[in-house]
């Protein structure tokens, strides 16, 4: 386990961290990752420390990993979720907030389709508050896990080419990953049909803009691909998923653009046939699988550096 240095109270956005503080992280998580291959997968770090996990959007990855890493630190947990909460009867969600901040729990977890919430809560509750995913705006901890991915296998991010395809404008794993991979010395190379490409994005965070994967993916370290958001998008941004998938997706030809020993990405839900060809799932660049497991180390990691324990003071 490493030590902990400063960091923001809340965990909104990889825009707070400095290229150092991002680098704690993520040796911070490889540390734990050790606790998941024990026999027994426990550690007493964040033992008497409570973690309300609160999902108003449907998740398997984020939300079960959250759990799993409170639970290897020892810490309590609890999960609300939108429909069994009484925000379905009118209470406001800063009144909901509040109501959890009176049983004085230790963190946040928070996953909403509006973005700004996680950040909203931040400034109104006392203790740390981290974003699960906010509307289209960011996923930290997906981009925390996917850059371990890929430093895990090639040893660095630094210098690297990564190339994020698909549906950019209406994700917050590729912003995230934009924010997070450029801090740290990667390019970034993104693509996808003109409709889902926001204004502004080569100035905006520093990245290459392709209307087309080839050239995003022609040399690339890492190809990461994206899910089409359909629940926020309104209107159709593509003729179909067959279209889609001959244009943008990632198969097998596409694949040798890319350096020999690329690793695939994605941050799941996967789309198979749309976004990524089945055979592509379990070929041996795929690093999805891996991605899951670094998940729970990755938010292993940010639980022990936000909560405050004894240990903290001294
Ligand atoms: N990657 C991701 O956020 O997956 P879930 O929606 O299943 O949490």
């Amino acid at each position: 386990m490493t030590d902990k240095i400063n960091f923001p109270k809340d965990l909104i956005d990889l825009d707070a961290y400095t290229p150092e503080q991002i680098s704690h992280i993520l040796d911070t998580a490889e540390s734990f990752k050790e606790v998941s291959e024990r026999e027994i997968k426990k550690v007493p770090t964040l033992r008497g420390k409570l973690v309300v996990i609160f999902f108003h959007e449907n998740s398997t990855r984020t939300r079960l990993s959250f759990e799993v890493a409170a639970k290897r630190l020892s810490a309590d947990t609890v999960a609300l979720s939108a429909s069994g909460s009484s925000l379905s009867k009118g209470e406001s969600l800063l009144d909901t907030a509040k109501n959890i901040e009176a049983m004085n729990p230790d963190a946040l977890v928070i996953r909403h389709g509006a973005s700004g919430v996680p950040s909203f809560l931040g400034r109104n509750l006392s203790f740390p508050v981290l974003n699960a995913g906010d509307g289209a705006h960011a996923h930290p901890t997906q981009a925390l896990l996917d850059m371990l991915t890929i430093r895990e296998v090639k040893g660095r991010l630094d210098g690297l080419k990564i190339a994020i395809i698909g549906d950019i404008a209406h994700s917050r794993v590729a912003r995230s990953n934009m924010i997070g991979l450029v801090k740290m010395g990667a390019k970034v190379a993104v693509a996808g049909p003109p409709s889902m490409l926001a204004v502004g994005l080569a100035e905006a965070y520093g990245v290459e803009v392709y209307t087309r994967p080839e050239p995003a993916i022609e040399g690339a370290d890492g190809v990461m691909m994206l899910r089409i958001q359909m629940e926020r998008q309104s209107g159709a941004l593509f003729p179909g998923a067959r279209e889609y998938a001959r244009v943008y997706g990632l198969n097998k030809e596409r694949m040798k653009l890319a350096k020999d020993d690329a690793v695939i990405l994605h941050p799941g839900p996967v789309n198979q046939g749309v976004e990524l060809d089945p055979s592509l799932y379990d070929d041996e660049r795929s690093v999805i699988l891996p991605q899951v497991t670094n998940g729970v180390a990755v938010r292993m990691a940010l639980l022990y550096l936000l909560i405050d324990t004894p240990s903290d003071q001294g």
